[in-house]
């Protein structure tokens, strides 16, 4: 079919692009639309599959996911709808033996986050599989042997990480995986029914159930998690002259905020309000005990705040005591020493490391560090000038697919470990190795900020701190303040779907050579989600 090169040229799907790309395949995939013509289904299935196997786009897995569930099931089921929901035993049950009673189809298969695959039933359900549970449990004869159906893999001796090379649905309807791990290669064939009565386990949703928001939120680039080196490939900044003045620099800005957690922003004027007329381009201040904005600066009170002293403060995230630890800071700088002009480095370097990206080398390298860093609940506490606040949270969290949601760093307010024994050695075995990941100077951005400079972080993502520096002579003062990180993505998606319409519009015309009237933002999402 003609169509299918013109998919192979979808470039890499980054930034701008990679918005582009998700209508252009979603388009594709409905079978729709001008300017991009039409594909038939197994065809898109193909493309999509290839694509995330090849890691060419960068699609976020939802996407894929409603990519592929459209292709597959044009009706929902509304019976079914409601036993994944989980909202009646009695219904539950029944529809239950009805899922087990009939024979069940694969739909789609494709690999997912966290070394798993996603497999699609014909029943509207979906569950998905560590590949290294899958490779345990193949069922080929030298895996399982015939006459006692004995189980002849050596479960310990398999890697960890183990990967499909290839994945398919094969003629006969079953998941066939080839594995290339150290031992060689070796193929192994699952069932539907198989795969259906042990993805109970593992069907933790479906579709409909999973709380998709098919809004315009998902039309948000991947973020990307980054290390000292990619970070400065790429350095996260803009002037604050083009974040102010157009919508277009404050979407760029936003977007940076957005994929790595931290964007700074230069020649802010040095004027100690400056940070709430930033704040208010796209939220409002959230106040805290610290009251509207707060100021970093060395004014030792006994008892306030290492903060306001010239100790260097560790890697760590904001307020992990209150009830929720805002997420959104930003910090501006009203004076420093500035090392470019005093040629020696005056202490007081900013750094920021994105903990995500540690959290996935943990997760890969070191899964029962993993483990108990996203199980073990941790308090956290603070008292001063007569306030108390106490929380408890794991130090990583995890939604139910199992990707890192949020982090709760922070040494200095850290209380003893309330754990059972057997969990004491191993949580601090993982603390160690998280923190000196995390230490490692490959994972951070340091720099000295200079006056004028603004740095917003994630504080539920990317870690910050500060070196030492001698109080008695530098004159260091930074503006700080904290926003609902909610107001900001809010204020991203509606600048994103405007973006995004401009763009079609733009391409519309281009290919059609007739000018067309812009749709709206809400037009759109209609396009995206309901052809
Ligand atoms: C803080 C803090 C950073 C700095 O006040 O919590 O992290 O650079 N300050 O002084
Ligand atoms: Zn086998
Ligand atoms: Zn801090």
């Amino acid at each position: 079919m003609q169509h299918s090169s013109s998919l192979k040229q979808i470039p890499s799907w980054r930034g701008a692009l990679s918005l582009r790309g998700v209508l252009r395949s979603f388009c594709a995939l409905q079978g729709d639309l001008t300017p991009y013509g039409s594909i038939c289904q197994s065809e898109a299935h193909h493309f999509v599959f290839q694509a995330l196997s090849n890691q060419q786009i960068n699609m976020s897995l939802r996407w894929s996911a409603i990519l592929l569930q459209r292709a597959a099931t044009p009706l929902m089921q509304p019976a079914r709808t409601l036993y994944n929901r989980g909202k009646s035993t009695l219904v539950s049950a029944s529809l239950r033996a009805d899922v087990t009673s009939q024979s069940p189809k694969i739909t789609s298969a494709l690999p997912a986050h966290h070394l798993s695959a996603k497999v699609l039933f014909d029943n509207d359900t979906v569950a998905d599989f560590k590949y290294i549970w899958l490779r345990d449990n193949c069922q080929c004869p030298s895996c399982i042997d015939i006459s006692t159906k004995q189980k002849l893999v050596d479960t310990t001796a398999l890697d960890l990480n183990v990967k499909p090379e290839s994945l398919i649905i094969n003629s006969e309807g079953h998941l066939e995986i080839v594995w290339s791990d150290k031992s060689g290669s070796h193929k192994s064939e699952y069932g539907a029914e198989w795969l259906l009565k042990y993805g109970q386990s593992f069907m933790h949703n479906n579709f409909e159930s999973d709380n998709i928001d098919v809004d315009i939120m998902s039309l948000r680039p991947e973020i990307e998690p980054w290390d000292r080196t990619t970070i400065w490939a790429n350095f996260p900044e803009l002037s604050y002259t083009e974040m102010m003045e157009s919508d277009n620099g404050l979407r760029e800005w936003l977007e940076i905020f957005y994929k790595y957690g931290v964007a700074v922003l230069r020649g802010v004027p040095q004027e100690k309000n400056k940070i709430i007329e930033v704040v208010n381009r796209f939220a409002y201040v959230k106040e805290t005990q610290y009251g509207r904005t707060f100021d970093v600066i060395n004014k030792p009170v006994e008892g306030a705040h290492l903060a306001y002293t010239g100790v260097a403060l560790a890697h760590h995230t904001d307020m992990n005591y209150r009830e929720k630890s805002p997420g959104m800071q930003l910090l501006h700088c009203l004076k420093a020493n500035n090392p470019k002009l005093s040629g020696d480095d005056p202490g007081g370097r900013s750094f920021f490391a994105d903990s995500f990206k540690i959290a996935s080398w943990l997760e890969e390298n070191e899964p029962a560090a993993y483990h108990v860093l996203t199980s073990t609940p941790v308090r956290f506490s603070i008292k001063n000038e007569g306030q108390q606040y106490s929380a408890v949270w794991p130090i990583l969290c995890t939604n139910a697919s199992g990707d890192i949601t949020e982090v709760h760093y922070n040494n200095r307010t850290m209380k003893p470990l309330q754990a059972p024994t057997h969990v004491v050695t191993p949580f601090y075995h993982a603390y160690k190795l998280f923190s000196d990941k995390l230490q490692e100077p490959s994972a951070s951005l340091e720099f000295n900020m200079v006056p004028g400079d603004l740095v917003a972080f994630n504080n539920r993502r990317v870690l910050h701190g500060r070196t030492a520096f001698d109080a008695s002579k530098v004159d260091r003062h930074l503006v700080g303040c904290y926003v609902d990180i909610d107001e900001a993505f809010s204020k991203y998606d509606s600048l994103l779907a405007n973006w995004i319409s401009e763009q079609l519009t733009d391409k519309v015309s281009k290919t059609q050579g007739t000018p067309q009237v812009r749709p709206t933002a809400s037009q759109i999402l209609t396009q995206v989600l309901t052809n």
